[in-house]
């Protein structure tokens, strides 16, 4: 069956995670991607957070699936001679080097313009224009500088970074869009163009709820979150709101049976306006329906630490999973919070391909996960990522068209 992106060609000049998130979705679609990493050190993150000696790291194999590596010193005359030859043979160059680090090699926009007017150069980069574009970003920075970290907690803590790699991985998928959009355009005026996602950015269009209720505080208090049943008064800017809903229907975490010794043993559930009767009855409170107290949205919002109370001490006599069985069938929506450990045992997630098995080289069999998006003419089959330097000889001699006299030079000079 044909892929998506057949035919399309990356220069691969991603590491860490924010760049390789956004190749390795590209390969999933039919990309041949193609890696660039300086010989005998490559991505750093092959060697990093190392959990079997000797072996390329989890973290370097569960981000660069589905890719060709060729081994590339770009800041010697050979390296340059190559990566030339590279940006005319490809469609899409994607970088997330420092800022001003492509510039510093010589094969800034302009430059690539000049040798490939049709290339499509996409970068990954902490800021935008403006104050703070040159320093150099990482996960956390950016979700502190996108207003993730200040309306992540609770009221009363500190600021909190989420599990989610909204910043890396995020950017990766924001990356991913421009990306594709730009070869759409391509297609009608046979240009190029640079697509730039920023990190902050990309967290910001995640946290797009919170910006919202910054404006909404003029108008009064945000009288969803529990601090306004709590009557605790609102500041100048959207706060922390714990576990309280994203929307306007009130919600919470809730302890489940087994809460005691399992850390996960814990609900999300939501008092759906549509359903309240039915949430009444299921927790055993069917006076609550006719008492004005409690009968609509606007009078229950200041009693949700009492009415979550009484719902608790329903969840609390069920596990998570009977939580779900109870309320799925009557629209009440809930949620179990899954652990790791239960997702990685998930058996629908293997049927999907959501959760994969790889087999390496250097490690053996590993867990990944794997597309998250499924396209019903694009099979995914994930496949391991690459040895440094795998596929060097191969690229250079199949996709350049180098000779084996020109390929020993290379090596020879330290190039490749
Ligand atoms: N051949 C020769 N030189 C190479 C090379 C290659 N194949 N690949 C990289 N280099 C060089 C770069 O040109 C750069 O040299 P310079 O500093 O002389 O210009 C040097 O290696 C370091 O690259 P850099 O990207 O600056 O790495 P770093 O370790 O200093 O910084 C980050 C890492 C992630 C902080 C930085 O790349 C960054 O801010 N990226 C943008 C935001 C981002 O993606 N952050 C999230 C990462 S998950």
């Amino acid at each position: 069956m044909s892929k998506p992106l057949d035919g399309i060609r990356i220069l691969d000049f991603t590491h860490v995670q924010s760049g390789p998130t956004c190749t390795q979705l590209l390969a999933w679609m039919g990309a041949d991607v193609i890696k660039v990493e300086r010989p005998g050190v490559g991505d750093a993150t092959r060697k990093q957070l190392v959990d079997v000696e000797g072996a390329d790291s989890l973290y370097f194999t569960m981000l660069n699936h589905n890719k060709r590596s060729l081994t590339l010193n770009s800041k010697t005359p050979e390296g340059k001679e190559v990566l030339t030859k590279l940006v005319k043979e490809c469609d899409v160059l994607v970088e997330n080097f420092a800022p001003g680090a492509l510039d510093r090699m010589g094969f800034g926009w302009e430059a690539i313009q000049d040798l490939n007017p049709r290339m499509i150069m996409a970068s990954v980069k902490g800021f935008g224009p403006g104050p703070y574009e040159e320093c150099k970003v990482y996960e956390n920075v950016a979700q502190c500088a996108g207003g993730s970290a200040s309306t992540t907690g609770f009221r009363d803590g500190v600021p909190v970074v989420t599990g989610a790699q909204i910043g890396d991985s995020g950017t990766g998928l924001h990356l991913a869009f421009g990306i594709l959009a730009a070869l759409l355009q391509r297609e009608k005026t046979g240009r190029g163009q640079r697509v730039l996602a920023a990190m902050q950015d990309g967290v910001l269009n995640l946290c797009r709820v919170k910006l919202r209720d910054q404006q909404r505080l003029k108008a009064g208090p945000l009288k969803e979150y529990s601090q306004f049943g709590e009557g605790i008064p609102f500041g100048e800017a959207t706060p922390r709101a714990g576990n309280d809903s994203g929307g306007g229907q009130p919600g919470r975490i809730l302890k489940c049976k087994g809460w005691e010794t399992d850390p996960d043993a814990y609900t999300y559930f939501i008092t759906q306006a549509a359903v309240w009767e039915k949430i009444c009855d299921v927790i055993g409170k069917p006076e609550w329906k006719e008492d004005p107290d409690y009968a609509t949205p606007p009078a229950r919002l200041p009693h949700l630490n009492e009415i979550f109370g009484a719902i608790e001490d329903w969840t609390m006599t069920k596990t998570k999973y009977e939580v779900m069985e109870i309320c799925n069938p009557l629209d009440i929506p809930v949620g179990p919070i899954l652990s790791m450990k239960e997702l990685a045992e998930e058996p629908s997630l293997r049927e999907t391909g959501t959760i994969v098995e790889c087999d390496h080289p250097e490690r053996g069999p590993y867990l990944s996960v794997g597309c998250p998006v499924k396209l019903s003419d694009n099979d995914v089959t994930v496949t391991r990522s690459p040895l440094l330097g795998e596929h060097t000889d191969e690229v250079l001699s199949e996709v350049l068209g180098y000779s084996a006299e020109d390929i020993a030079r290379f090596k020879q000079a330290g190039a490749v």
